[in-house]
């Protein structure tokens, strides 16, 4: 698929076929997600990997989506076959920082300008989702509730300096309700570029 075709026709889908993943294509997705950039190359990041469906139930209910924080769009995720955790891993910066050629030994954190963890975290992310389209299938990032970080972390036994910034369903797309969220439109460059001066008209 051509590159533009791809970004074109990425789109957050929410409801799956209950068609396994090819194992190949799975690996794929994995290993353009470990071509993103990362800062310093720390590469502070990990990925969990859920197929079983004991797995994949075991991560619904542990983030809540068989409580009281359960929604409708959770049920066509939850027939997706494949869940990737993407989770940025703050100390594998600090402690890339704090080598010679960067010389940030005191690890502090207020030298990062924003915390490139989770970005790169959210970069690999976004390759990943890119490379879902390029193969055919769908796949929606979504957040984990606060709330049930702790017991996600509990049930796959995830260390506490790990932090899942989201998780991605992946599967075969099936019939889909658009979001309520995209009625906003999308925005256009008048309104979001800046050329030359913040203040300058376009
Ligand atoms: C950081 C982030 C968090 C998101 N969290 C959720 C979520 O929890 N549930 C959901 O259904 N979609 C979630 N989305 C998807 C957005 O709603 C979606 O990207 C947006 O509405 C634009 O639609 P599109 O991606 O299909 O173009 C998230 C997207 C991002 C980038």
């Amino acid at each position: 698929m051509e590159f533009q075709d791809v970004v074109d026709r990425r789109r957050m889908v929410r409801n799956f076929t209950s068609a396994p993943v090819d194992a190949a294509v799975r690996d794929r997705i994995l290993a353009n997600a470990l071509h993103a950039p990362s800062a310093g190359f720390s590469q502070g990041w990990a990925f969990l990997v859920l197929e079983t469906s004991a797995d994949r139930d075991l991560f619904w209910q542990s983030t809540g989506a068989d409580g009281e924080d359960s929604s409708p769009w959770l049920e066509g995720m939850q027939r997706a076959p494949l869940l990737v955790v993407p989770l940025s891993h703050r100390d594998g910066y600090l402690d890339r920082y704090a080598e010679p050629d960067k010389g940030w030994t005191d690890r502090a954190e207020d030298r990062w300008p924003v915390p490139y963890w989770h970005i790169d975290a959210g970069m690999a992310s976004l390759l990943m989702l890119l490379t879902v389209v390029d193969a055919g299938l769908g796949a929606c990032f979504f957040g984990i509730p606060p709330g049930h970080i702790g017991s996600f972390r509990a049930a796959f036994g995830v260390p506490d300096g790990y932090v899942p910034i989201g998780a991605i369903a992946i599967g075969h797309r099936a019939p889909d309700r658009k979001s309520p969220s995209l009625r906003r439109g999308r925005r256009g460059p008048d309104e979001v570029v800046h050329r030359g001066r913040w203040s300058s008209p376009l």
